[in-house]
């Protein structure tokens, strides 16, 4: 497989209050410790796969307003090509608001600016990259006529076209993007929305994925939080590849890590379940930490701990 792994996606500035409870509606909540950090789950996913030693070309669309240029600044220093990163004159930069509980869990609001305006015609620039990629990775943050175009390019190529359908959109996934990608990484809760059935348990996993599968996609990869990611191995049988057990202070961009970590490995030659052992172990040290971009982990951490 070809080294280059091309990121299609969003870019937003992530603002964090730390919170005890979620707000209830109408509620005025008092909240703890505030940080900003870079965000947007295709930049956590293109900082993911450059930070892991992989080969990222990212291709999304900011502002040319503070947070744009700012952020554009901090991308460019991953190491990764940004010769498709546009920067829009009189658009805002995404941003992204994120109260943390306790426990580390998160709810996300984001308003999306210049993400919204990633169209086909940067994806035809970007085309010669995409053709010369081991794999496109993509998510659901920017529009979808842009993503089918991607997806298409790189399926009439030879690309692995990998998609996390995150955030879930109202409307189903259009059969032109889900016929145009080898490898769906959805967690449960898109899953389920994707097939409108739970997982509980291992047969209900199995029945989800079966069910994803019947879509078009071959491989189908959920992750299941702290119990690690489900899928079918080669001889057709469910798996449960673990994770690895840590105590988490903030779950942000721990989906993005593990799809950064997957492609990295999938990259280097690793099986899919190897793969997803990288993924896990990446996002198991991402939640040990605060914000999205600032928690993800280089490849000495990840790959020498194994
Ligand atoms: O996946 C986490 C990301 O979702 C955050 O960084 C936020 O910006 C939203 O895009």
């Amino acid at each position: 497989m070809k080294s280059k792994i091309v990121i299609v996606g969003s870019s937003n500035t992530d603002m964090m209050v730390k919170v005890d409870h979620f707000p209830l509606p109408g509620e005025t909540l008092i909240g703890d410790h505030f940080m900003t950090a870079q965000g947007g789950k295709g930049a956590n996913q293109a900082v993911a796969v450059a930070r892991l030693g992989g080969d990222a070309t990212f291709v999304c669309c900011l502002g040319d307003d503070a947070f744009g240029n700012q952020s554009l600044a901090l991308l460019k220093k991953e190491g990764m090509d940004t010769k498709h990163v546009r920067l829009i004159k009189g658009a805002s930069s995404g941003v992204a608001l994120i109260p943390v509980d306790k426990n580390g869990e998160n709810t996300i609001i984001v308003a999306s600016g210049a993400n919204a305006m990633l169209s086909v015609d940067d994806i035809k620039a970007a085309e010669e990259d995409i053709k010369n990629a081991g794999i496109l990775l993509m998510q659901l943050e920017t529009p979808i006529p842009a993503l089918i175009c991607a997806a298409k390019i790189a399926h009439a190529n030879g690309v692995k076209v990998i998609l996390n359908p995150a955030p879930f959109p109202k409307e189903p996934l259009p059969e032109e993007l889900l016929e145009n990608v080898d490898i769906i990484i959805p967690n449960e809760t898109e899953a389920a929305y994707m097939v409108g059935e739970q997982i509980t348990d291992e047969a209900s996993a199995l029945s989800v994925i079966r069910k994803i599968q019947a879509k078009g996609v071959k491989t189908v990869i959920v992750t299941v939080g702290k119990l690690g990611a489900y899928t079918i191995d080669e001889q057709d049988n469910l798996v449960l590849v673990p994770a690895f057990p840590v105590k988490a202070v903030d779950t942000v961009a721990a989906g993005d890590t593990f799809c950064g970590g997957l492609c990295v490995a999938l990259a280097k030659g690793y099986s899919i379940a190897d793969a997803i052992r990288v993924g896990n172990k990446a996002a198991s040290i991402a939640v040990t930490r605060e914000g999205a971009q600032p928690s993800v982990p280089t490849a000495e951490e990840v790959f020498t701990t194994l």
